[in-house]
């Protein structure tokens, strides 16, 4: 089944990339959506991430922040409003100021009602956190993976980001800022033993935060290689064990906020994609999904930068979903957030849902993956680790793209990253 869907999701994947096409902005819904900004600087790469990042050069940094105020307003322009902002990376907090600006700025033009930002354990300085705070950050998400310092070693963070205790003392330092405060946790990491994720999770249930994200290990095909070199392979024969593991030491005090993203109180985003129907991605290498249309910008931040700063959309990709997919999409997304509402469902799609989806609906029902209540479909514990491995393989299909959008454009990162690291040198030098 797996397979089938692998298949599935590289044909749904499948972009038509045409520079020149993309130059008009899409049409705006009717009502506010969701903004995911993409900020792809990072201090070092770790080397089981499939994101687009490359290495910080600060002095190229103020030129790309800029061309993101001017990429969302030409979306304003067009009409569009955001309510739910999303800042992930790479790093969001890279830079502070450039960060709060962008802020800002969204928030002068759009009913913003929710802001989540993306960092790195190094980056919780408290009086920093309060002016996020102060710019209506209403959720930080803190990549931790593991306290275990050895694990930490392997994916080449301890020495950056610390060890397993500083980074729990800072979570500490860092908590009652924010409404919600998110970890974000690996399972199924080469090297981790049933014994270190027992500790991992009671070092989570000691700390009380509020919402914890543990992701299964995903990694592109074509990484795949490279991680294996640099940290050694997965026991995939843990993934389950580990996932039930974490459902049985959580969910009695955590909810369910999707199948891998487990909070303490109601109302919290964990994706940026699960319950609103539109969502814009802006910045370098940022996924939209728009009017039943999916579509990238470009990986090249130079440019990413040229196209915005001569007015045109960062877009470079698109792919317009038929009738069916978007269907299938709207219900992989739904249940992985635990539930499709029958209401919900047939104000979006009359009776086509029911009807076009019969097959998939009673198949997930036999299976004990659903059950059926009154007011909606929802997944069993059985769905729950069904959907983890679903969601894998779709944000496999999409690492997968990224890395072939970023093969294109290979020469100019490398040529990035290389002068980013004699750039930080020289700083480090001057300052010395
Ligand atoms: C892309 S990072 C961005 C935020 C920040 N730089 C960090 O490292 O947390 C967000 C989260 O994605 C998750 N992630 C990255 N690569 C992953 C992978 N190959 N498999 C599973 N989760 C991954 C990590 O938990 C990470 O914290
Ligand atoms: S995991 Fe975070 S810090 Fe590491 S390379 Fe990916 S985005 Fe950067």
């Amino acid at each position: 089944m797996l397979a089938v869907l692998r298949h599935e999701y590289a044909q749904a994947m499948r972009f038509a990339e045409d520079d020149d096409a993309f130059t008009a902005m899409p049409s705006a819904p009717p009502v506010p959506c969701q903004l995911y900004v993409h900020v792809p600087f990072c201090e070092t790469l770790c080397p089981f991430c499939s994101f687009h990042r490359v290495r910080v050069n600060p002095a190229k940094t103020q030129r790309y922040f800029d061309a993101l105020r001017r990429e969302i307003g030409l979306y304003h322009d067009a009409g569009f409003r955001f309510a739910d902002v999303y800042v992930g990376g790479g790093t969001p907090t890279i830079d502070p100021d450039l960060l709060i600006g962008l802020l800002d700025a969204v928030r002068a033009v759009s009913p913003v009602r929710a802001i989540s930002i993306e960092t790195n354990p190094n980056h919780l300085q408290p009086e920093v956190l309060q002016r996020y705070r102060a710019a209506g950050v209403t959720r930080l998400s803190v990549g931790v993976q593991s306290f275990d310092d050895s694990l930490l070693g392997r994916m080449e963070r301890h020495d950056k980001y610390g060890s397993g205790a500083q980074i729990g003392q800072r979570l500490v330092a860092a908590q009652g800022i924010f409404p919600t405060l998110n970890v974000d946790m690996i399972f199924n990491l080469p090297g981790q033993t049933m014994a270190m994720l027992d500790d991992d999770l009671q070092r989570l249930l000691a700390l009380g935060v509020d919402q914890v994200s543990f992701y299964p290990l995903m990694v592109a095909r074509s990484a795949r290689h490279a991680m294996a070199r640099s940290m050694g392979l997965a026991d995939e024969r843990l993934r389950h064990p580990m996932y039930e593991r974490i459902l049985d030491r959580l969910l009695p005090s955590y909810r369910a906020a999707s199948a891998w993203c487990f909070s303490r109180v109601a109302g919290m985003f964990d994706e940026y994609i699960i319950d609103q129907d539109d969502y814009v991605g802006v910045g370098s290498g940022a996924f939209s999904y728009v009017g039943g249309a999916m579509s990238s910008t470009t990986f090249s931040l130079a440019h990413y930068c040229r196209r915005i700063e001569s007015g045109r959309s960062g877009i470079t990709q698109r792919r317009a979903l038929s009738r069916r997919e978007r269907l299938r999409y709207d219900m992989l997304m739904r249940l992985f957030g635990g539930e499709l509402r029958h209401d919900d469902m047939r104000r979006r799609w009359g009776r086509a849902f029911a009807l076009r989806l019969a097959p998939e609906l009673t198949a997930m029902r036999l299976l004990g993956v659903t059950r059926r209540d009154a007011d909606a479909i929802r997944l069993t514990r059985r769905g729950m680790y069904c959907w983890v491995l679903m969601m894998a393989e779709f944000f496999n299909a999409v690492n997968n793209v990224r890395e072939q959008m970023r093969e294109h454009v290979r020469a100019e990162l490398e040529a990035w990253n290389h002068e980013a690291t004699v750039s930080v040198a020289s700083i480090g030098r001057s300052s010395a």
